[in-house]
């Protein structure tokens, strides 16, 4: 039971949690309709991961040459390596054009054309004409997209009078006996009070939890909140195994390099100077898929063709480019790279390492942004009051490996249709059900258990251990062998959380609390992502098995669908990719051999 909190309860008719791109594209939708909505935000909006966005957001406009939502729509399901589903795919590519126009008119800064068009970079698996051509489809604000997006929905969130929770820790979902989500619990960091939040719908955007591993690009914040209040709820997660690696993280720091520096010219060179890309993807090179250029940068160093003392990295050029390509279109990761690499990047390359920068699974939902229940009877059951968007969605748009610039538009695309869907099934100052059995009591033991932790083990030793299994274990390429070694040693890690010590200092500053609640919800996404891995006995996109290289489409075309329970112990089943369009637009792509 429970230490006795006060608990202050609040009631809207949609409550968003998390403040990134997904969540406020989905408050200022869900306020527009005249929905009573609150986003609750681990951080202040603006400093939500999406601020953090470089090269852009995709969308066929046709700005810079011919494009086509087909085309783009073809690019995302081999990019997914035919493990994305069909149905949401079009809908995502189709919604693209309407999507940003939209945005433009809210006030996004694009950088522009000389005719005064959104201007448009290249980016990799990007293509017209169903593989033939490179579309320039990637809607840029130079390098600084994700930063103009979030500074303008958050203002059309503020217009619409979007209520804002800020610096509020969710802890956990509130359920009812029948296994509707009713809303959910939250700690407000700043004085400590408990806060019930009921509501008719609850928006999960709380993005991804890059930081299970030890070298990402995403923020310290980026903790799969969300997919483990879902996990803890009872119910799956979908293809967790499918990690996505940035080809140009910087060496050492995995800060990022957007992908538009190599859509405006840049390129990889090994040891030898080599421009080895073409020898691994003839046709788009530098711009392939992210899988097939981490993978590609990983056999360089292997085979020894690595740069530097250690030959353990290798280099990005962007000195042949104009300085006025830089300055203009470039200026962010110029400065990167100058703080974090010491690097003038208009005289020398930049040291770059594949780093773990996206997670193409998460919480299963329709294209609706509903959360599905897969392993129901009927798969496609909806958990009734709760949706998803963003990165902590698997729609599944992205399938297998995600193509860059596909995630801005996944937020703004998915965002908006959680806020169409609920406006259709939520009916405004309706009267909120009688709580169930959970009436938050469940979030609050959690809490408690967490908060007297009295164990011998910190919270930085053991999410320590969790990071380096990870890295070493869930990586780039994995074998029969690493994978059930590390699945060994990410059970015993989770089993470590029984023995967490709270430091003396959780009394006077509530951080380390915070942090202990961050990796309480890491470990669990951590079991499952390896897990899941060990079980997939194929290569597909991002999961590049040595021991199974070939893709396997009769075997292994399947989601993966995850449990996880309270000792840790997983389930698996699998679900069929569905292979269906929306309209008669455009057909189903069937599967065929994937090169670039
Ligand atoms: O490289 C980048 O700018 C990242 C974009 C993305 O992940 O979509």
């Amino acid at each position: 039971m429970s230490e006795a909190y006060k608990i202050i309860d609040h009631e809207y008719d949609v409550v968003v949690v998390g403040g990134g791109g997904a969540g406020l594209r989905a408050v200022m939708g869900l306020a527009e309709k005249g929905l009573k909505t609150a986003c609750i935000t681990k951080v202040f909006p603006t400093r939500s991961h999406t601020v953090a966005a470089q090269g852009g957001i995709s969308a066929a406009l046709g700005n810079m040459g011919e494009d086509d939502w087909r085309f783009h729509m073809y690019d995302t399901i081999k990019g997914s390596d035919w493990l994305g589903d069909q149905d949401a795919i079009e809908y995502m590519c189709r919604e693209a054009i309407p999507a940003i126009i939209e945005l433009e008119h809210f006030g996004v800064p694009f950088s522009r054309t000389a005719e005064g068009k959104i201007y448009q970079r290249a980016f990799g698996g990007m293509t017209t004409h169903y593989g033939k051509g490179t579309a320039q489809r990637t809607c840029a604000a130079a390098d600084r997209t994700g930063h103009a997006i979030l500074h303008t929905l958050y203002q059309q969130a503020l217009k619409h009078h979007a209520e804002f929770f800020v610096e509020y820790f969710a802890l956990d979902l509130i359920m009812s006996d029948e296994g509707e989500c009713v809303g959910v619990m939250a700690w407000n960091l700043a004085d400590g009070s408990i806060h019930r939040f009921r509501a008719h719908q609850t928006v999960l955007a709380t993005g991804g939890y890059g930081r299970a591993y030890f070298s990402c690009t995403s923020a310290h914040t980026c903790t799969g909140d969300g997919n483990a209040m879902v996990q803890r709820a009872g119910l799956p997660l979908q293809d967790m195994e499918f990690v996505q690696f940035h080809p140009t993280g910087i060496y050492g720091s995995g800060c990022l390099i957007t992908e538009g520096s190599r859509g405006e010219g840049g390129y990889l060179t090994n040891s030898e100077g080599e421009r080895f890309m073409e020898r691994y993807a003839p046709s788009a090179k530098d711009l392939a898929s992210r899988d097939v250029v981490s993978r590609s940068m990983t056999i360089e160093i292997r085979e020894g063709r690595g740069v530097g003392a250690e030959k353990d990295h290798i280099h990005l050029h962007l000195e042949h480019l104009a300085p006025d390509i830089i300055h203009s279109r470039l200026p962010g990761i110029a400065e990167t790279a100058k703080i974090f690499a010491g690097v003038d990047v208009t005289k020398e390359p930049i040291p770059v390492l594949p780093t773990v920068h996206y997670n193409m699974g998460g919480i299963p939902t329709n294209y609706r942004t509903e959360v599905v229940s897969p392993i129901s009877a009927d798969p496609n059951r909806v958990v009734p009051g709760l949706m998803a968007v963003g990165e902590a969605a698997c729609v599944s748009v992205h399938g297998a490996n995600r193509l860059g610039s596909n995630s801005l538009l996944d937020l703004v695309v998915f965002g908006r249709a959680a806020a169409i869907r609920a406006a259709e099934t939520v009916t405004a100052g309706a009267k909120h059900k009688k709580l169930g059995r959970d009436n938050g009591d469940r979030a609050l033991a959690r809490l408690d258990k967490i908060r007297n932790a009295k164990g011998g083990t910190s919270v930085a030793d053991l999410r320590n251990k969790m990071q380096r299994t990870m890295q070493n274990h869930a990586a780039v390429f994995r074998t029969t062998q690493s994978l059930a070694e590390g699945c060994a040693m990410i059970d015993k890690v989770h089993a470590g959380a029984a023995d967490l010590k709270l430091s003396d200092r959780s009394m006077i500053f509530n951080t380390d609390l915070a942090e202990a609640l961050e990796l309480d919800n890491l470990l669990s996404q951590a079991v499952v992502t390896l897990h899941a891995a060990s079980n997939r006995k194929e290569s597909r996109g991002a999961h590049a098995h040595e021991d199974h290289p070939a893709r396997d489409d009769a075997g292994w075309m399947k989601h993966t669908i995850i449990h996880i329970d309270e000792k840790g112990k997983t389930d698996i089943s699998y679900r069929p990719v569905i292979m269906k369009t929306l309209t008669d637009e455009v057909d189903v792509v069937p599967p065929k051999a994937r090169v670039y």
